[in-house]
């Protein structure tokens, strides 16, 4: 089957292809200085949810979507955290971590398959942040948790701030320099989330 009927049975799917094949590639070439660049900088969102991660974490089954070098893996040293990403080269890096190599919008797990699911600075680099979150809440369970960062000058904070009550009561919501990060605990029963957006 051709890419071009592929992309007319699932449309989202392979309309940001070209754009994601560019950020894979950055990631790709840049993945040696990564950790010594952003470790820092992304520690300090991970503290801020430590407390909530950690109480949650004991028996718990974590998702890292678009986890790179495996950062959170090691910051969470005890939990049970599976790291994904889309970029080979970040992958290799991450090292001691179990991973698994796929796109954030096409996530190989069965629904509800996580207790927590996160994406720090990930949402961004996505074609469409509300397609993507639409996927991290599917792999989620129904009371599990969802904890991201997203950029606020994004055109669509706004949109993924008014879509966020139709999937989930947020905890927190603590703005670190240009990001604002979430803590959602998924709904039970979901409205139609792309209702009116
Ligand atoms: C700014 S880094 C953040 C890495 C990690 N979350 C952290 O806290 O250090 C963004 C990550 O998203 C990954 N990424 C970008 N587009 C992706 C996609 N379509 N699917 C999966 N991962 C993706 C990149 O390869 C990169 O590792």
């Amino acid at each position: 089957m051709g890419s071009s009927l592929l992309g007319w049975v699932v449309p989202g799917l392979w309309a940001g292809e070209k754009d994601k094949r560019l950020v894979e590639r950055l990631y790709d070439e840049t993945a040696d200085i990564y950790d010594e660049r952003y470790a820092e900088s992304q520690r300090v969102k991970y503290v801020v949810v430590e407390d909530v991660l950690r109480g949650l974490t004991g028996s718990c089954l974590v998702l890292d979507v678009g986890g790179g070098t495996g950062l959170l893996s090691s910051f969470l040293s005890g939990a049970r955290v599976v790291t994904v990403d889309r970029s080979r080269g970040m992958l290799s890096r991450a090292r001691g971590v179990l991973k698994v190599r796929a796109d954030a919008d096409l996530l190989p797990f069965e629904d509800s398959r996580f207790d927590i699911v996160c994406a720090f600075t990930l949402l961004q680099n996505m074609p469409d942040p509300r397609q993507t979150l639409v996927e991290l809440l599917r792999v989620t369970k129904r009371g599990g948790w969802l904890v991201f960062s997203l950029m606020r000058s994004l055109p669509v904070f706004g949109l993924v701030v008014g879509l966020v009550p139709r999937f989930g009561r947020v905890l927190n919501q603590i703005n670190i320099g240009g990001e604002t990060v979430f803590i959602v605990r998924k709904r039970r029963v979901l409205q139609n989330i792309f209702l009116g957006v």
